[in-house]
């Protein structure tokens, strides 16, 4: 009885039907109209997996994922089988399709199964988190000013109710010129003996700036603080998991670079970090529910006991499977060089461009594929109207001040970032 729901662990325990156990995949429905053999080594066959309009160039599909068509089948094919049968199809494939989904998830990531937690988006994993980590009356968690206001919010309302400090440092004076000694420097200064959580966002949506997090996670090394990030703008566009970055947890939605199911995000974390998390949400997990039955068993891992219960829209969870094998068939390697390629020749051409000021660093080390900048004499909401109205979608960051934004994931081509500065030019 490892990965079962409620209804798997009644029926287990002969409260409800018998359950038929079906290990073969359920009948595959036919790739969306139109889908290409996928080529991975090709941009073009990687592109044309997407139905994303074409005489558009598309620079924000990071805030919300078109999905490739491994995706739209795999949605395809449990929806029809959700609607043909609801209970017997979650039932006979729940459990399967869980471990694949967590097996999918942990190869991508470089880590175990039993350390993921699946959620319905970034923001959800880090409420769950800074509501469940153990904090008492005082402690603090030190934030920064460049994080967003799912981390922001999250705090706020633990202080609310745990009565816990909190405090935002500024990790860099002008994000163009930031440096990692600069950040790290900044980071381990605003540090304290009552710091409990360290809670900071891998790339920062307001700048571009990619935190040296790996440096960070070293800075902190003995200081006996977890380090929490807020990895959504760096998961599915950089080569690094958990193991390379050093933190105790990453959080991320699987709907942005990761170009994902809409509606799914996770939560890696160390057994040093779980081990000071109690769950917030009751698992579904078989173990747990068994447990309340009165059935001896073990406790759930980590990850499963915190992974929220109750159903989900099961057709795009476990269509994330799909979406790990999309990036793993391209390389994850592979898909941090295409996008970091596009953002440089982004950076380098706005930069050029009279009186814009590019806002993210050039560097590679210190961004990722997140472009901002600030155009002269034009509102940012006025700008991105008049960038769609030249059929380039850009979006105005959510912070103050707000900068326009560019994002340049796999689905996008060389001509999209043309087409950007030949708009860009209009704007001055
Ligand atoms: C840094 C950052 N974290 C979290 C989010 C929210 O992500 P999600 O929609 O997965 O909750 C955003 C933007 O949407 C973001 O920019």
């Amino acid at each position: 009885m490892r990965r079962r729901s409620l209804l798997g662990v009644a029926a287990a325990a002969g409260l409800a039907g018998a359950a038929a156990a079906c290990e073969d995949e359920p009948a595959a429905a036919p790739a969306p109209a139109g889908a290409p053999p996928l080529i991975p080594t090709d941009w073009a066959s990687v592109r044309a997996q997407f139905t994303i309009g074409a005489d558009v160039a598309h620079l924000s599909t990071f805030v919300f994922a078109p999905h490739p068509a491994q995706v739209r089948a795999a949605i395809e094919r449990h929806r029809a089988g959700l609607d043909a049968d609801p209970i017997g199809y979650l039932h006979e494939n729940e459990a399967r399709l869980d471990e694949r989904v967590a097996t999918a998830a942990a190869g991508y990531l470089g880590a175990r199964p039993d350390e993921i937690a699946f959620t319905d988006s970034t923001t959800m994993g880090l409420g769950l988190l800074y509501s469940g980590l153990r904090l008492g009356r005082g402690d603090e968690v030190l934030t920064t000013e460049h994080d967003f206001y799912a981390t922001h919010e999250s705090l706020r309302l633990r202080a609310e109710r745990d009565g816990i400090t909190v405090r935002r440092a500024r990790l860099y004076a002008d994000p163009a010129t930031a440096s990692t000694d600069e950040i790290v420097g900044n980071l381990t200064r605003a540090v304290t003996g009552r710091t409990r959580v360290v809670a900071v966002t891998w790339v920062h949506s307001s700048t571009g700036v990619k935190l040296p997090i790996r440096a960070m996670a070293d800075a902190l090394r003995d200081r006996d603080v977890p380090l929490c990030v807020d990895a959504v703008h760096g998961f599915g566009a950089e080569d690094a998991g958990p193991a390379d970055l050093g933190c105790d947890f990453l959080v991320s939605g699987c709907h942005k670079w990761l170009l994902g199911p809409r509606g799914t995000g996770l939560v890696w974390g160390s057994a040093e970090g779980w081990a000071r998390f109690t769950p917030v949400i009751p698992t579904f997990d078989g173990r747990s529910i068994g447990a309340w039955l009165g059935f001896a068993g073990g406790a759930p891992p980590p990850g499963p006991a915190a992974t929220p219960g109750g159903y989900h829209s099961f057709e795009h969870r476990w269509a994330l499977a799909e979406a790990f094998d999309f990036h793993q068939a391209i390389g994850r390697e592979r898909v941090a060089g295409r996008t970091r390629e596009l953002a440089t020749a982004l950076k380098e051409g706005l930069a050029g461009i009279g009186g814009i000021t590019l806002a993210t660093p050039k560097s590679p080390e210190l961004s990722a594929g997140l472009v901002c900048c600030q155009v002269p004499d034009v509102s940012v909401d006025e700008a991105v109207a008049r960038l769609r109205g030249l059929k380039v979608v850009a979006s105005a960051t959510p912070y103050r001040p707000s900068l326009v934004r560019f994002g340049t994931t796999i689905v996008n081509r060389e001509a999209d970032v043309e087409a950007a500065l030949t708009a860009a030019r209009t704007l001055v």
